[in-house]
């Protein structure tokens, strides 16, 4: 089992949904949620997303708080063919923090020749999510804040690598048709779903934020 310390950042409607249908979400929580999100990121060595996040929503993925940290994390894709655009901020904004492009063994030239790391994690087809943190451990990473989407979520729940959630909701209801914040985890029996222990509540305004830790089973 790895060192790496994961955190799971989710930011949902009261009924866990973190964007319409047409993959719009920002902003579900308010600026205060979002403020306090950046002080996660801050405490974070990297920050994680998914390929599908950087097409939906081209984050920067720095952590702005007042000061500004020291250091800003690293900023992690799991793309598993290099397919975030080299237009992306990400990839504009590589004076400002590093990027790191983790593929499923695509080499990611062009990346790589604007700057950015690239880690081969898989099999030729995804992204294999352990592959992933062993590389972050051996690159002396201790902390992964993981931003989603929902299937990277899924893919990191699904693993047993998640040991925290960080849930900041917000008043308000999506619906059915909206995203899940995390995708499918294949269960078929409850008693094989991972069970999470509330630790803390914090209120933010009309929103919550409320941290779990996985429990052991
Ligand atoms: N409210 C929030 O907190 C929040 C946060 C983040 C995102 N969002 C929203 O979520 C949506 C995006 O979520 P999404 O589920 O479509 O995309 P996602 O989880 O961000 O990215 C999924 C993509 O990541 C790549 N990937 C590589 N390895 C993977 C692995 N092992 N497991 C899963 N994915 C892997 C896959 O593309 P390849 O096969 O090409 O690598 C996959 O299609 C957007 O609408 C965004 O706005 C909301």
């Amino acid at each position: 089992m790895s060192s790496v310390r994961i955190t799971l950042k989710l930011a949902t409607s009261l009924d866990g949904r973190i964007a319409l249908a047409d993959g719009t979400s920002q902003w579900i929580t308010s600026s205060a949620s979002r403020a306090r999100a950046h002080e996660l990121r801050a405490a974070h060595d990297a920050i994680l997303v998914g390929v599908g996040t950087v097409m939906a929503d081209d984050p920067l993925l720095t952590a702005r708080t007042i000061p500004l940290p020291a250091r800003q994390p690293v900023r992690i894709v799991a793309d598993s063919h290099a397919r975030t655009p080299l237009h992306a901020k990400l990839m504009t904004s590589l004076n400002v923090a590093p990027v790191v492009i983790a593929t499923a063994g695509d080499a990611a030239e062009a990346h790589a020749a604007a700057g950015a790391s690239v880690w081969r994690c898989g099999n030729g087809v995804r992204v294999n999510v352990r592959d992933l943190v062993r590389r972050a451990e051996a690159e002396g990473l201790r902390t992964i804040l993981v931003e989603g989407g929902s299937q990277l979520a899924a893919s990191f729940v699904r693993e047993g690598l998640v040991h925290e959630i960080a849930w900041f909701r917000a008043p308000l209801l999506i619906g059915g048709e909206g995203l899940s914040a995390v995708g499918e985890l294949g269960l078929t029996d409850l008693k094989a779903a991972t069970r999470w222990r509330p630790v803390a509540t914090e209120r933010i305004g009309d929103d919550a934020l409320d941290t779990y830790v996985r429990v052991e089973q």
